[in-house]
């Protein structure tokens, strides 16, 4: 057999952390090893592949469309394209807004910077401390202080940071120079930080008050992740620009920015655009997502597994804990210490779950977990946190 971890360290650039795990084939909630060893998924790839894996309707739809057609350039209708775009309008409850079609998070949110520039002719936006919105130049920009953006600073236009969940500093610095306030609804990689209250209404009331756009990045959040198909609805605000990835296309890759009708109207052919962007594989994939999402009821079932999971992890006592956050299936606990000894333990024992930061593990289940899986997460997770003690306890022996 290949030993493919070695030969990766030779063909693949070291950009990412190595978890030492050749997966080759999942199913369910389940993905296998190359030696057919088991791992519950408590990940989802990042929060992609919210069926699970090889869901087959999701299979059937965008297999049909493999046969008939996978490419279209936007400069030709493509009815997949047209399917996608409106069934997505009519999911978010926001039939004034258009649409544009990417490959990636952090190219929706490319485009949403671009197209509020656009919009208001101002390059200066409001950014979250401790945000996460993507890796190409743009995204980055607004990632102001991240250990990603240093050595390629200076990057683009005007950043001014404020604390996320903060409204009263947003207030002191807000004001009708900026062209947006970019934000998560709860922040994902900086580790699952859920804002209190209202934060979300004030902010958009104060974008209004000061001719503002607001642009929220629903990329981790969105498609069902909270239990809504948008995390920003609980808030019932409409923000002027929202972006969407991740899980969305059904597990293959894309990006969505969705616009209000006061930005479509600034919009001017041919100033942004991408070959592969809406092709219509892709469109199935949204499509047949969209379906299943409302056949089978997902948002309840992701409300209340979510809550059994988060209540299950409160109960856990440990010295290890600080904090339990989340909402639907969108669940980080922070630790007193850093998570890796975590993960690995969880790993060795067949669940994969990942970091949130450097304290927070982070739960993304698919949305089709049961009681069970969650049951087996939190007797895992309780050990990997009992190890971490006896470590301790032997470190300072
Ligand atoms: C909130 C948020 N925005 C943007 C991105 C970037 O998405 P992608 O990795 O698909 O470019 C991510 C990815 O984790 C994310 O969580």
């Amino acid at each position: 057999m290949k030993n493919y971890l070695f030969l990766e360290k030779q063909v693949l650039l070291p950009l990412y952390p190595q978890r030492g795990l050749v997966l080759v084939r999942g199913q369910g909630v389940h993905l296998y090893d190359i030696n057919n060893k088991e791992y519950l998924d408590m990940m989802s790839n990042y929060g992609v592949n919210i069926f699970g894996h090889t869901n087959q309707f999701i299979l059937n739809a965008i297999s049909y469309q493999l046969k008939k057609i996978t490419n279209l350039h936007g400069s030709f209708t493509s009815s997949m394209r047209v399917e996608a775009a409106d069934r997505l309008i009519k999911m978010c409850k926001l039939p004034e807004y258009q649409i544009y079609f990417s490959n990636s998070g952090t190219e929706a949110m490319e485009a949403a910077l671009k197209f509020a520039v656009l919009t208001t002719g101002k390059k200066k936006f409001i950014v979250m401390k401790n945000n996460y919105h993507g890796k190409t130049l743009g995204a980055l920009s607004t990632m102001v202080g991240s250990k990603y953006q240093k050595p390629f600073l200076p990057l683009l236009w005007d950043m001014v940071e404020t604390e996320f969940g903060d409204i009263k500093d947003l207030t002191k610095k807000i004001s009708s120079e900026f062209a947006a306030v970019v934000l998560e609804p709860i922040q994902g990689e900086g580790g699952i930080h859920v804002p209190s209250g209202d934060y979300l209404r004030d902010v958009q009331r104060l974008c209004q008050s000061c001719n503002v756009l607001m642009i929220v990045d629903e990329i981790q959040t969105g498609a069902g992740r909270t239990g809504e198909f948008l995390c920003s609805s609980y808030s019932r605000i409409e923000p002027d620009i929202i972006a969407l990835g991740k899980g969305i296309g059904g597990g293959l890759p894309v990006g969505v920015t969705l616009v209000s009708r006061q930005v479509s109207q600034k919009i001017i052919r041919g100033i942004h655009s991408s070959t592969f962007g809406g092709n219509p594989l892709t469109c199935a994939g949204i499509c047949a997502s969209l379906e299943y999402m409302i056949e089978n009821d997902i948002f309840s079932h992701v409300k209340k597994i979510g809550d059994y999971f988060i209540n299950q992890l409160m109960s856990i006592k440990s010295p290890h804990i600080k904090q339990v956050r989340g909402k639907g299936l969108m669940i980080g606990v922070e630790l007193d210490q850093p998570v890796t000894p975590v993960l690995k333990f969880m790993q060795d024992n067949g669940i994969l779950v990942i970091p949130g930061g450097d304290m927070v593990v982070r739960f993304l289940p698919p949305y089709i977990i049961e009681k069970k899986h969650v049951d087996k997460t939190i007797n895992v997770f309780n050990k990997a946190l009992k190890s971490l003690i006896v470590t301790s306890n032997i470190k300072s022996a």
